[in-house]
């Protein structure tokens, strides 16, 4: 297998063997990588208008040390005349602010990336970066196009000092970030479409780009997150104990939680393939339950009532893992002082009236009811708890993906999923899940 991309010879001491003090520069680069586009893609889900994404975007971007900023670049969008319209800048001078408010697409550096689409870098100035005036200091750039399906939606300018060599890491990174933004303004596009339709075409439509969004955001996560964590277990497993390793460590952790949200996203996208098969409800339930008693910690106690006749569901064994994961945690974040999590399955069938309002075909169903005894919900939370991105958790402990997934798979599954709470008196969910086909 060939080693991952960013593992390049330049990180490697002659022999191959990693030095200690460039283990610990390539560690503070990977966690900066991967925390960098942690808060992009956070930025993602903000309801914030395009502008101050794209301000946040960048200032996180100027922020990174390892780049050689500096600290001086701009976010253009195009505007409908294939013009960049400058929308969000950080250090620019006076000058440069007035020369580059507008550029048209083949002129200067930032015109030719719109124009042909690639990434341009510079490590000077030149013939090519066609705005000039007085004053201006030697610098070079990278100018990276936002693209999204062939076209391009803006560009990402930032300078670089002078003599700074094209560094292939820092482009794939710089690519994924303008990938990220793409499907931000993409999102945001429509939805300024949407505000002016009715209300029905505004939902679907939604859907459909926060859909594309999650798909786009998530491919580039799932290729970035395997490279950092590749690198992450190559460190940890060459470091001796220490501090060293230890953040080798953390960062093995970090990936995973930024897989799990990677993993989130496709399945609500439905990207992730369904793998149905035929499964024993009473087994699966009673093997993720283990799972969880190490996870939710001592204070909740499980409650398994297995139908004594079994039941067996055809479906997908790991996203059904998942799925009960994602319900029992938001269960445990109910019940912040401990509680009870019953699991109860059994069979039920399923008439053409019974059917009528669930959107599944009438049939023999696998039931699995998932009951707390946590706060409950009121109705206006319960209306919305599937909507991807609802959530009534505080900035960065929740990104209501968690339902919205469940409710994904479920469905494409052929099953159907129903919530019953009130406040004060805890929650269950059901599932009903497709049986085996004899
Ligand atoms: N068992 C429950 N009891 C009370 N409220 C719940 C329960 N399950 C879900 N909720 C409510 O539904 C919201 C959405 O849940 P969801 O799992 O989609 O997102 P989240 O838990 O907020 O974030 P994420 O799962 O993405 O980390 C939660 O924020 C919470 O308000
Ligand atoms: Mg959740």
């Amino acid at each position: 297998m060939s080693q991952p991309h960013s593992h390049n010879k330049k990180n490697e001491p002659p022999g191959g063997v990693l030095g200690q003090g460039q283990d610990e520069a390539l560690l503070k680069q990977s966690f900066e990588f991967l925390s960098s586009l942690h808060k992009l893609l956070r930025l993602s889900l903000l309801a914030v208008p395009i502008e101050e994404v794209l301000s946040q975007a960048l200032e996180e971007l100027l922020a990174i040390p390892w780049l050689s900023l500096l600290h001086k670049g701009g976010v253009f969008l195009v505007d409908d005349k294939d013009c960049l319209v400058l929308k969000a800048q950080g250090g620019l001078h006076p000058q440069p602010l007035s020369s580059c408010a507008t550029v048209p697409f083949g002129h200067c550096l930032c015109g030719k990336a719109a124009q042909s689409g690639e990434l341009i870098h510079t490590a000077a100035l030149g013939p090519d970066h066609e705005v000039t005036y007085e004053g201006m200091r030697p610098h070079g750039h990278y100018v990276v196009p936002i693209r999204l399906e062939q076209r391009t939606l803006g560009v990402i300018v930032l300078y670089l000092a002078e003599g700074h060599p094209s560094d292939p890491r820092e482009a794939e990174f710089l690519r994924a970030v303008a990938d990220i933004l793409a499907g931000i303004i993409a999102r945001k596009k429509v939805e300024e479409s949407l505000r002016r339709s009715d209300a029905i075409l505004r939902q679907v439509q939604k859907m459909d780009a926060i859909d594309k969004l999650a798909a786009g955001a998530a491919h580039d996560f799932n290729n970035l997150i395997t490279l950092i964590s590749g690198h992450a277990a190559i460190l940890f497993e060459g470091l001796p104990e220490g501090e060293a390793r230890e953040s080798a460590h953390a960062i093995q952790m970090a990936s995973k939680s930024v897989a799990s949200l990677t993993g989130k996203l496709l399945a609500f996208s439905r990207e992730a393939p369904l793998a149905p098969k035929d499964i024993d409800l009473n087994a699966s339930v009673a093997s993720t339950v283990d799972l969880l008693g190490l996870t939710l910690g001592k204070d909740i106690r499980f409650i398994l009532d297995l139908a004594p006749t079994g039941a067996k569901a055809w479906f997908d064994p790991v996203q059904f893992e998942q799925i009960v994961i994602n319900i029992a945690v938001n269960a445990r974040d109910a019940m912040p002082d401990g509680g009870e999590l019953s699991f109860k399955t059994g069979r039920v069938r399923l008439d053409t009236d019974a059917v009528k309002h669930m959107g599944v075909a009438p049939g023999e169903y696998a039931v699995l009811d998932i009951s707390d005894t946590g706060t409950g919900m009121s109705e206006e939370v319960q209306s919305r708890i599937f909507k991807p991105f609802f959530t009534t958790k505080p900035p960065g402990q929740g990104t209501g993906l968690g339902l919205a997934m469940v409710a994904g798979i479920v469905k494409g599954s052929g099953g159907a999923v129903s919530v019953h709470s009130q406040p004060g008196n805890g929650t269950r969910f059901r599932l009903y899940l497709p049986t085996a086909l004899a």
